[in-house]
């Protein structure tokens, strides 16, 4: 970061000389200063819009790399959601005629690119946390406290050279020093406990932007220079899947064996011919159980209601299956969602059996039709329940013998007891049970008791607990209380069917044009009465989960409602006849960013048509599934019966 840029602060209350070194930032002209907390992909995205509408940002991340909870994922991370579900609008790698699942490194890798190209890096201070957010209120100023010398452990990605670093630097770096580097921590870490060597394991990295040689201790943050910067907004971006929720099982105090949170596994080896239990089936679980079910004894995976309504990564045919995440789909109404979820769970499970299926083996087969018989027992849709769009777990029982239980249980000495009287006899469990949302820096005690908003009353742990619940924020980004976009968060919506960093991306445009005074929200009490309006939706729809997982949207409407009020949503009517081939390409490959990007503000409609292109679309049948239930929802709208009026179609 610039020097020249941090001036001498002009705050009416000057700082008290114990207190930590004041920097104001310097606000261009006719311009906001922004801090951004966290440089995951959401904290990237978020960087990208603002600076690109010439706003001061800062960023402070803990890590000494960009990528967030990918830089600390399990050895055989591969996402869920493809390359072309996951994209940013105005990065593309050129190959949306091949989509695929990046590995947590490729993404890494994708983000690297993407930081690269628009200059991102300048902004960020690695190995940086904030510990504490303050507030001004004579000036308006947040007031971001941060410490220097944060540690992170060693991990795969951490010798992950950025590009543009030469072949053999990244070589070196990466197959000699990192393999020897992760031997020795991972050598340790299985005698003594991973959750126990993560925060003590002292070795030498290479800094991701200048390529020198460092060390990473635990105790340097002790060191560590402490500093209060002041902004006019502040943006968090610190990640939905931050902290592990780990909740209490009944009889736990009397299991003998090793109970961990999914966050601490990294390698199936460690439960070698174990019994191992896991608990929860989202992604996580059904990731984690397949993992370890190719090296331990038995495996056994409990689920207390259902599980997430699965899709495979690859369906019959080969193809990434979110190619069916698309807009014909999800323009279907909400009542007739589970219907079309319905017919094509039928129709997936007779082509599963049946079909041709090019390269499909008799086990591929089987866990696709078990996939559909596991969703039709538990009658689920991607309209009504979060996804798991891995068949991990699935495949674990057909080809591992991996056993489902849907039942209660609590834990005796070594074994689980479900209350259908079966037991699992086990030395091991992972709970794979989550994650929560925390803002530790507004709860920290020299502020969680001040005033932060006089008008409303708010001190810090009342913005700490507020912003637990991301639905009372307005979209799940603004704080009602700041109408001017003076406090946003990122990355907190949770799309059922979807990806996250693209949501964060259309909350970022929508964040830098209030910034920038091009677009105004709605007063503070309408704000919260929208939020309570959107609540309401959202657990009418989603019921429990949307109750458990607080940020959970719908991946289409969300995004289409953030475009409205943006003026960028996809002019269907007109293109259908102005341009067919991009209309339909719309409506029925992968719902990406690009269609925001075809009119208003973002428009750069020839890179959008050019992807559009490229892009395949979605499954035939599947898609004409989808196709039928719309055009029928349409016509019994456009004769009055208005609960069957399709979502923007
Ligand atoms: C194993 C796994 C696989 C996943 N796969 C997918 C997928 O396929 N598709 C998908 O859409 N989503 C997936 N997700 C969800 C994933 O969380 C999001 O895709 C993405 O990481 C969100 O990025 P983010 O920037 O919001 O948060 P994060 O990636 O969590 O980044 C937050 C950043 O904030 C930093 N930070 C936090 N607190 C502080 C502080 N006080 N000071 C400074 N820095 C701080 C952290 O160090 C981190 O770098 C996956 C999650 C997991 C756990
Ligand atoms: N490969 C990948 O791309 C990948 C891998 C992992 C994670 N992710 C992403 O990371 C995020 C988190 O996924 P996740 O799987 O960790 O969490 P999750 O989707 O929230 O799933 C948590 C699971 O734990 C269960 N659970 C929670 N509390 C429980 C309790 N007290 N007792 C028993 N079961 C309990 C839940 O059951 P109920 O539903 O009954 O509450 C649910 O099945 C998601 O966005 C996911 O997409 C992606």
């Amino acid at each position: 970061m610039a020097e020249s840029t941090e001036t001498v602060p002009k705050l009416s209350e000057p700082p008290k000389s114990s207190e930590p070194e004041l920097v104001l930032v310097q606000n261009p002209p006719s311009k906001k200063t922004v801090c951004v907390i966290g440089a995951g992909a959401s904290g990237l995205t978020c960087t990208r819009e603002l600076v690109s509408l010439g706003h001061k940002v800062m960023v402070f991340e803990e890590s000494y790399r960009i990528g967030g909870v990918y830089t600390k994922s399990y050895d055989r991370t591969m996402l869920t959601t493809s390359s072309v579900l996951t994209a940013f609008s105005d990065y593309s790698t050129g190959l949306e005629d091949k989509p695929k699942f990046y590995t947590d490194e490729d993404y890494l890798m994708y983000l690297d690119g993407f930081a690269q190209k628009f200059g991102i890096y300048d902004h960020i201070q690695f190995r940086t946390t904030v510990v504490k957010v303050g507030r001004c209120l004579a000036t308006n100023k947040w007031l971001v406290t941060t410490k220097t010398g944060a540690y992170t452990w060693p991990h795969r990605s951490s010798f992950l050279m950025p590009a543009k670093f030469s072949d053999e630097l990244r070589r070196e770096v990466n197959e000699v020093h990192g393999a020897k580097t992760l031997k020795d921590f991972y050598d340790r870490a299985e005698k003594e406990g991973f959750e126990n060597v993560k925060n003590t394991y002292k070795y030498d990295y290479y800094d991701h932007v200048t390529g020198e040689k460092q060390t990473m201790c635990p105790t340097q943050i002790d060191a560590g220079v402490t500093k209060t910067y002041a902004f006019d907004s502040l943006c968090v971006c610190t990640g939905t899947n931050t902290w592990a929720s780990l909740p209490r099982f009944e009889g736990q105090e009397k299991f003998k064996g090793s109970l961990i949170h999914s966050e601490n596994y990294k390698k199936p080896e460690v439960y070698r011919g174990k019994r191992v239990l896991v608990i929860g089936a989202g992604e996580s679980g059904s990731d984690i159980c397949n993992e370890i079910a190719s090296e331990a004894a038995q495996v056994a995976i409990v689920v207390r209601n259902k599980h997430g309504h699965l899709i495979p990564r690859k369906q019959t045919d080969g193809r990434v299956t979110d190619l069916n995440t698309n807009r014909c789909r999800y323009s279907n109404p909400y009542c007739l969602g589970d219907w079309v979820g319905w017919a094509n769970q039928h129709a997936k499970r007779f082509v599963a059996l049946n079909g041709s299926g090019d390269g499909k083996t008799d086990e591929d087969r089987q866990v696709l039709a078990k996939i559909g018989e596991l969703n039709l027992k538990q009658n689920t849709s991607a309209f009504s329940k979060f996804g798991c769009k891995n068949e991990g777990f699935v495949t674990a029982m057909v080809t591992k013998g991996t056993e489902l239980h849907r039942d209660a249980f609590h834990l005796e000495s070594n074994k689980a007891v479900f209350r259908d009287g079966s037991e699992f006899v086990c030395d091991a469990i992972v709970a794979c049970t989550g994650y929560r949302n925390s803002f530790p820096f507004f709860e920290h005690p020299d502020v969680r008791d001040t005033v932060f908003h006089q008008k409303a009353g708010l001190r810090g742990k009342d913005i700490a607990e507020h912003v637990k619940n991301p639905r009372l924020n307005y979209k799940q980004v603004f704080h009602p209380d700041f109408p001017c976009a003076e406090l946003g968060f990122f990355g907190f919506a949770r799309p059922a069917f979807g990806s996250i960093p693209p949501c964060s991306e259309m909350q970022s445009k929508m964040f830098a044009m209030v910034t920038n005074g091009d677009l105004k929200l709605p007063s503070p009490d309408e704000m919260k009465q929208l939020c309570l309006k959107d609540t309401a939706n959202y657990e009418w729809r989603f019921g429990y989960d949307a109750k458990r997982v607080k940020g959970l949207v719908d991946f289409q409407l969300y995004t289409d409602d953030l475009a409205e009020q943006m003026g960028i949503l996809p002019p269907l009517g007109k293109l259908f006849f102005s341009k067919p081939k991009v209309w339909y390409k719309l409506m029925f490959s992968a719902f990406t960013m690009h269609q925001y990007r075809l009119q208003g503000p973002y428009a750069n409609p020839k890179v959008a048509e050019a992807v559009y292109e490229k892009q395949p679309v979605g499954d035939f049948l599947e898609c004409s599934i989808t196709a039928a239930f719309l055009v029928t929802s349409k016509i019994l709208s456009l004769i009055g019966f208005s609960d069957f009026t399709p979502n923007n179609f």
